[in-house]
Formats: structure tokens, sequence, C-alpha cells
């Protein structure tokens, strides 16, 4: 396994392989790896001949009182855990060599963006989709994988990949949980004992949604207030969204159609938590 820390060398390296006729995919991730960075990594290696990873916390998709200076750290861990999994070249260049003086683009994805998790994070979709260009121009994939656990981030790269006529296939991979069904995050390391229990009212929300869309419920104000009583009655916890959205747009609705996006981001203690689901009619 290769690690490479600057741009230049990962562009010359992934030229080569192109040349030599090899595909390549790239799964992007902030570090501290866990399972399900693990489980993208699996499926990447599936679709092409070459698995390059990056790691890289970007300073720019997180706000100015978020928490980018405490965002968890393993560099060995994550080398090992990559090795472990089949990697063959892990992409983990310094903040500098992201972002030199002097840099002011910025690819901003405008509508899907003015939605769920953009509207309490201002900017974090413009620091997601220009740091994810960078890593397709300098990584030169043929496939990037993504996890649905971010929807929107998903949705935003498609789109940005559309609109921008990247040439490379966006793939999708079903959210990974814990054994008690809370979403993996390399952010459930803040949660302490006592939090833990009220991080899963996410998932529990997820199934009451998807219990009373099976049982006939169609009315998305009834199914929000549900859901935030069963939030509310947990301790710790805040909630900034609680959305039901169309799945292409992310614009609200009111009555579940075929198909609708259930979000919710919650904060527990000083830890925010995201999950999702599709809510379908039997
Ligand atoms: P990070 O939070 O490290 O996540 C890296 C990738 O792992 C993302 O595609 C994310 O959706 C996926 N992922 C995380 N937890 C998951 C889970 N429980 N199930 C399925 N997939 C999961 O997302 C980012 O980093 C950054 O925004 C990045 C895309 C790297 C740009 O900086």
């Amino acid at each position: 396994m290769y690690v490479i820390e600057t741009v230049r060398e990962m562009q010359v390296t992934a030229d080569a392989l192109r040349r030599a006729g090899q595909t390549i995919a790239l799964v992007p991730t902030m570090g501290y790896l866990h399972e399900a960075h693990l489980e993208l990594m699996r499926v990447g290696k599936k679709h092409a001949d070459k698995l390059i990873i990056s790691i890289f916390v970007n300073p720019r998709q997180f706000g100015p009182s978020e928490d980018f200076e405490r965002y968890p750290r393993d560099p060995e861990g994550d080398l090992e855990k990559a090795r472990k999994v089949g990697v063959d070249i892990v992409f983990m260049p310094p903040v500098e060599e992201m972002y030199p003086n002097g840099f002011q683009t910025t690819v901003k994805v405008s509508k899907l963006s003015h939605h769920l998790c953009g509207l309490s994070r201002p900017g974090h979709f413009d620091g997601v989709a220009t740091v994810v260009c960078k890593l397709f121009n300098i990584t030169k994939p043929h496939i990037a994988i993504f996890g649905q656990k971010d929807y929107q981030q998903l949705a935003i790269i498609s789109r940005m990949v559309m609109d921008l006529d990247m040439d490379i296939q966006i793939i999708g991979v079903p959210t990974v949980r814990e054994t008690d069904g809370l979403a993996m995050s390399s952010r459930n390391a803040y949660l302490t004992k006592e939090q833990r229990p009220s991080a899963l009212s996410l998932k529990k929300s997820l199934d009451l949604a998807s219990k009373m869309v099976g049982e006939g419920q169609q009315r998305a104000s009834e199914i929000k207030k549900a859901i935030e009583g069963l939030i509310k009655s947990h301790p710790f916890t805040e909630i900034d969204y609680v959305s039901i959205c169309d799945p292409v747009t992310l614009e609200e609705i009111e009555t579940i159609g075929e198909k609708a996006l259930l979000a919710l981001a919650v904060k527990v203690g000083n830890t925010r938590l995201i999950d999702n689901c599709i809510l379908e009619k039997k």
C-alpha cells in the first residue's frame, strides 16, 4: 500500500494507472475509519482494479463554531485498517497542499444545498463539493463510492457530477449500523455512556415512521409530530430538523406519495447526529 501526500505525485500515479489500462475507484473520507468506511472500500474494490482512499479532514466544510480542531484523528490506526482491507493507495495530503495561499474557487450546488443540513450548516456543502471536486481531479477515478447515511451529500455530489459532466460513476452504499441500530459515524466517539441510549432515538424514529407509513399514514405532519415526541422523550436531545421531503429535490412534502425521504438531525449533548431512510407506500 502506498501513502501519497502531494497532489502532483497522486496525479502522476493516477495517470500511470490509467495509461496501463487500470480502472480506479475512490473512497473519500475524513479518517478515523470505522466499519462503514471499510464497507465502502470493499464495494470500491469490487468495482475497479485499483482502490484509492483519501484521508483529509477538510477545514472548508466545518463552520467557525464546529468541531474541526477536535474532530477525531488516528492516522496510524487508519493506515493499518486500510492495509487490511486491501487499499492500494492512501492519499493523505496536509491542509496547505489542498489549499495553498491564494486559493479562491468554490463549487456550489445551489438548490440542493438549501435544505436539511444546509440550513443549519451554512457553507458546509460548498466545502464538501469543492473538496470532492478537487479529489476527483487529483485521483482521477472512474468510480467513486459514498454512503447513503449522508444522503444530502450523496445527492449533491451526484448532481455536481451530472452538471459538470464529470466522467465518474457514483455509487451509494446503504447505511452501516452498530448492532443496536445506531448509524456508524466517527462522531459517535464523542457520545458518553449516558448519552448513547438517547442516540438510538434516531433509528427508533425511522422505524416508527416506516411503521406508520406501512399502516397507511400519509400525512407528513402526523409522522413528524410522533417522531418529535419520541425524540424529546429521551434526555440530552435537541432536534435540529425532522424533515419529510422529496428524495430527488429535497423539498418538503406534506403527503407521502410513492416514496419520500425522512431525514433527521439531532444533537445529543454536543454531538450532532444524522440519519435517514426512504419511506415507501406499500
Ligand atoms: P466521512 O464522514 O469520513 O465519511 C466518508 C464516507 O463514509 C462518506 O461517503 C459517508 O457517507 C460514508 N459513511 C460514513 N458513515 C457511514 C455509515 N454509517 N454508513 C454508510 N456510509 C457511511 O463524508 C465525509 O467524510 C466528507 O464529507 C467527505 C465526503 C470525505 C468530504 O470531505
